[in-house]
Order: C-alpha cells, then structure tokens, then sequence
C-alpha cells in the first residue's frame, strides 16, 4: 500500500484560539483526525481534551499522543452527534469547549480503499466510520427519485437528473461497486472544460455527505454542545461547503438572538441568547496557509461563547432526504 501523508491541520491555530484554553479547562475535540487541534489545546498546560472520531484508524492513530499526553487525553469512537453522552460517560456534564473541523480527513481521501476519491480506483465505500450502508449500497438501492435529490442537494449538481437517470440504467447491466465506475458513468453525463474541476467531484460529494449523514451530524453536533457548553464556553466549527457553512451560521444566528419559543410550544417564554457570536464574518486562511494546503482553500471558522441563557428548543427536523429512508425504499 502506499504510504498516505498525515493530514494537515487547517485553521488550527485560529479555530483553538478562539477556544481560549486555560489550565484546568475541559475541550472536546469532537473532530480528532491526526490530532492537529488536540496537540494544539494539549499544549495548554492543565488542559485535558475529549477526542472523539468515529473512525476507528484515527483513533488507533492517536494512542501515541494518548501515552505522551500523561492522561490528559482520552480517545473516543463514536459520532459526534453523541458527544453530550460522551461527556456524560466520563463523568462531565459541562464543558469550556467544543471545536469541530468538519468533513474528511486528507489521510481518508488519499486512501483508495476508502473508496472516497474518484482518482483512485477503489471500492464504493466512503464510510467514514465502519457501520451502515456504503455508497456501493446507495447506488444500488436509491430510486432514481431520490439519487437525483441526493445529488442536487448535498452536490449541487446542475445535471443531477440526468446523472441519476444514467446511474439506474448502468446499475440494471452491472452493479456498480467501484469509483472508478460511477465516475466513467459520471463523466458520460457531465462534461468539464480542462481547466475546470472532474466532472465527478459534485456526484462524489453528494454521496460522501449522504453516506455519513453529514448535514444531520452537523446540525446534532451543535445542539448537543449548546446543552454541555458552560456559560463562558466556547464553540468552534471549521467547515468546508457552503452546505455546512450555512447550517452553522444558521444556527448561531438563531442562537444570537433572543427565541420567541418553538412554534410547536406556544406556551414556552421567551429565551434570551444562548451565544455571544465571536465571528460577525468567519475567519478564513491566509494566502500563505492556502500556498502551502490547497485543502485549505474553502475553509470558513466561526465562533460562538456560550451565555447563561438555557439551551433554545431543537431546530426543525431536516427537510432533505435521509439515509434510514432512502435505504427502506419509503
Ligand atoms: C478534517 S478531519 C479533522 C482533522 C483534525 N482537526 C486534525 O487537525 O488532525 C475530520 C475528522 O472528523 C471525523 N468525522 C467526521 N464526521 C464525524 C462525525 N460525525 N463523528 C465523528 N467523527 C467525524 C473524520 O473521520 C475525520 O477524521
């Protein structure tokens, strides 16, 4: 196999920052990767640091640093939409921050037998923890309906029709089982001018976000920090899309203000602010962090502290296509 290079950390410095780590504070990096924020906050002396991953070689990844860090950090498998249970494991029903830096890490996508990357041929996996269905299952089970919806929606895809259309007529010759396939069906629907990006990269996208339920992690995520932040607390999310961007903003945006209640609990009074907004514009990287990690390019941070308002009601259950229905074909 060939070696694949550690990833890159982006917006490290800022995103920790913002977290503002003191000695005996409590941080959950609920992204861990190859470590890069939790080194970071680590660094702090004092700190102690959740890393959560809910791949399994990003944790086995980080023992080394679990053995240097003289039992500062503890390492946990598992989604970080469950991140209030997992502090509740440990024994922490507050914390002083959450950081998050959403999406792949570079060692998944250089990794063919992830199969995340349509320039490596490998199998229609994508998974980024190892349960659930992969986008091989996606691909063969997703009506025509809803693959077009997944497309447009978590890709952006213009062609997304015509994409899902050729999807279901090379599915009914031969099951599609490998990147390389889907991207050749891909790249006979949508054409790119040489200097433009593979006509794949918005399919691709689409499928990755779906299979690992993405947006709806996300949007858990930053629930389940609201109700485990101390007042003080700090939020920090680095995310790559605008997909990702606009449910962050969105939510600190409600959460900024004062809640006239839930629609659904007319009775609820009013609630005051549960976050002081730290980025009015997200911080994004420097030319020099761009020249030296293209990856960095899309990234956007932005940043909250939590007041003594109690947690506002949950936002509206997702409207875009969810993967426990699409698998059961309802
Ligand atoms: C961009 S990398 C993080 C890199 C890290 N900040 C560093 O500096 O090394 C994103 C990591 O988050 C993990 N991840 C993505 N979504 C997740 C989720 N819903 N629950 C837990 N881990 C997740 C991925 O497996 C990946 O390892």
């Amino acid at each position: 196999m060939t070696p694949v290079a550690p990833h890159i950390s982006v917006l490290g410095r800022e995103a920790v920052e913002m977290l503002d780590p003191r000695d005996g504070g409590i941080y959950v990096d609920a992204t861990f990767g190859a470590g890069g924020y939790s080194r970071l906050i680590l660094a702090v002396p004092g700190t102690r640091v959740i890393g959560i991953d809910r791949d399994r070689s990003a944790i086995t990844g980080g023992f080394d640093l679990v053995d240097r860090a003289d039992g500062r950090l503890t390492l946990v498998e598992d989604r970080f939409s469950n991140l209030a249970d997992i502090c509740a494991a440990q024994g922490l029903n507050a914390v002083d921050g959450v950081v998050m830096d959403i999406g792949v890490s570079s060692m998944q996508l250089d990794q063919a037998a992830r199969g995340f990357s349509f320039r490596l041929s490998g199998p229609l996996d994508m998974r980024m923890g190892h349960a659930g269905p992969t986008a091989a299952d996606v691909i063969a089970t997703a009506s025509e309906r809803d693959l077009a919806d997944i497309i447009y929606l978590f890709g952006e895809e213009r062609h997304s029709r015509g994409v899902a259309r050729a999807i279901v007529a090379a599915r009914k010759e031969a099951p599609i089982t490998t990147t390389q396939a889907l991207a050749d069906i891909v790249a006979r629907v949508v054409r790119s001018k040489p200097n433009e990006i593979h006509p794949a990269t918005r399919t691709f996208q689409a499928l990755r976000i779906f299979v690992n339920e993405e947006l709806d992690e996300l949007q858990r995520a930053l629930t389940a920090a609201e109700h485990v932040l101390k007042p003080g607390g700090r939020l920090a999310v680095v995310s790559f899309h605008s997909l990702e961007d606009r449910i962050v903003k969105n939510f600190l945006a409600e959460r900024g203000k004062v809640s006239s209640g839930s629609r659904h609990l007319p009775e609820v009074a009013q609630l005051a602010p549960s976050f002081k907004i730290l980025t009015k514009r997200p911080l994004t990287p420097s030319e020099d962090e761009i020249a030296a990690n293209p990856r960095a390019r899309s990234a956007k941070l932005r940043a909250a502290e939590r007041t003594e308002a109690s947690a506002h009601a949950e936002s509206a259950p997702p409207s875009w296509p969810t993967l426990e229905r699409v698998m059961r074909g309802g």
